[in-house]
């Protein structure tokens, strides 16, 4: 792994402090990290570099994984932090910050590898990135990498402005899009799953699969995101981008060989295939809809309407369910099912693969029936595989019964998403990072759905809080035939 600097814009924000710092140290610990390494946090108040570091250290101490009584290795981590303060739209400030990293690459003798992680807000990436190419920052002998969280633009036209912004600086294979999705172990074993099995890889197509259901339901509400969440909905927060990565990563084929651009270039084609939406149809496929209250977990929440901070009267979604249609040889036919939602019954983000039943009625003779074999693979909060068979049980008359076969992954000590995904991005594996032609495909599709939406051309739906959405979400599946699992 090549010794570099990582340049922290956002040093003294929420994510730096939950996310990014522990996820350098665990890698750290792990051996993970560069030999050698510089961290620059950039924030706006001024700070000195030793209460940069004791902030860092605050931070491990209570968000890290991985905790260690050997204070030799907290300092050593420690002693590679310093802090510059910085005004985004200030050239002078850029110019401070070229010197520091110059500085201690000087000292710690490392190539000029930079690494630009910009953990703020959306409307400052372009600025940022341009004034890093003014500034000479991103002119180097080594690599340069810029590392961004969504959302990436609004709506199809503001992303594609923001990649042209950030293309005056970066160019394509320097930009790393997180999606953390993608950073879960889960996610990531979805591509192990599909092709180092010859007996999945043998089913994985339309003659044997009747449809998939990917299903990502949380129990909390809007909490103190309002002013976020009520202008970007389930549609934008979850579906356009999350939802739809473990789409591509469910539907993607076998590549010819297992390497990053051969897996994305398996995944854009996933997204080349998807059937396009028409506004004016959108609401056969799609459902929309806004949590009322009700009970989560034992306990009474109000409305979305009631939530502080939503607009009186929004027409928000909190909670989307779709059906699409992959248009190629190995899934024509094969619906696949997605919802999403806020305030639903349990955490739970798990993709169910429902196998066809040519031999449904084979035992009914016997008032037998056979259960659909369904491969079910947890994500989140529980890691695990089960493929549900069905098998005589001698206890009860021989009857034919559905079981499952059971492999659950300790979760305990998984590394986080945002560690596998800056170890990645640090040793230039873009395997799991969002390709702007993935993300600029995922917003062609949506682009209709949010037209219909502001057009108010499809019905808004209401669900119990606690409930898994509404009714609509449930016929969509009944159309064909099937229903949720
Ligand atoms: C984020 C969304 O991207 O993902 C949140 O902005 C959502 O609204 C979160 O709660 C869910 O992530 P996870 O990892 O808890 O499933």
């Amino acid at each position: 792994m090549d010794s570099m600097t990582f340049v922290l814009f956002g040093a003294t924000g929420d994510l730096a402090k939950r996310k990014i710092f522990p996820a350098l140290y665990n890698l750290f610990l792990d051996g993970n990290m560069p030999t050698s390494f510089s961290v620059i946090g950039l924030g706006r108040r001024e700070m000195s570099h030793d209460e940069f570091q004791a902030r860092v250290e605050d931070s491990l101490v209570t968000f890290s994984r991985r905790q260690t009584d050997d204070q030799s290795k907290m300092e050593g981590f420690l002693k590679a932090f310093r802090y510059n303060a910085l005004d985004v739209n200030n050239p002078d400030d850029y110019k401070k910050l070229l010197q520091t990293i110059q500085q201690r690459e000087e000292e710690l003798t490392i190539p000029e590898n930079r690494m630009f992680y910009l953990s703020v807000a959306p409307e400052f990436f372009d600025k940022i990135a341009y004034q890093i190419k003014e500034s000479g920052i991103a002119t180097t002998k080594g690599w340069k990498r810029l590392i961004i969280e969504k959302p990436f633009g609004h709506d199809l036209k503001s992303a594609q402005q923001l990649n042209r912004n950030l293309s005056v600086a970066f160019e394509e294979n320097e930009i790393y899009r997180i999606d953390h999705y993608l950073g879960k172990p889960m996610v990531q074993n979805l591509e192990a799953l599909e092709f180092a099995n010859p007996v999945l890889q043998a089913l994985w197509n339309n003659q044997y699969i009747a449809n998939v259901q990917i299903t990502a339901s949380e129990t909390v509400g809007v909490e103190e995101r309002a002013g976020y969440y009520d202008q970007s909905g389930a549609i934008r927060d979850m579906f356009q981008n999350h939802m739809l990565q473990m789409l591509m990563m469910t539907a993607m084929h076998l590549p010819k060989k297992i390497s990053p651009d051969d897996i994305r270039k398996q995944k854009k084609m996933v997204m080349e295939s998807l059937r396009p939406l028409q506004k004016q149809e959108v609401a056969k496929d799609i459902v929309r809809a806004q949590y009322d209250q009700g009970e989560v977990s034992g306990e009474a929440v109000v409305g979305y309407q009631e939530e502080p901070g939503v607009k009186a009267g929004s027409m928000n979604d909190t909670f989307i369910a779709a059906r699409l249609w992959i248009d190629n040889d190995f899934w024509n036919g094969v619906p696949f099912y997605i919802r999403t939602g806020k305030r639903m019954t349990e955490k739970s983000t798990r993709i169910v693969i429902e196998f066809k039943n040519p031999i449904k009625d084979l035992y009914s003779s016997n008032n037998d029936e056979t259960a659909p074999n369904l491969l079910m693979i947890e994500i989140n909060p529980n890691a695990g595989v089960t493929l549900q068979l069905n098998s005589r049980n001698l206890l009860n008359n021989g009857k034919l019964e559905p079981i499952n076969v059971d492999f659950s992954a300790s979760q305990d000590d998984m590394p986080e998403a945002y560690e596998l995904l800056i170890m990645d991005a640090i040793s230039g594996d873009a395997t799991f990072f969002a390709h702007w032609d993935e993300v600029e495909m995922a917003w062609k599709l949506v682009q209709p759905i949010l037209e219909a939406f502001e057009g108010n051309i499809v019905p808004l739906h209401r669900y119990p809080s606690g409930s898994m959405g509404p009714e609509a979400s449930d016929q969509l599946l009944k159309e064909n035939g099937f229903n949720w699992w």
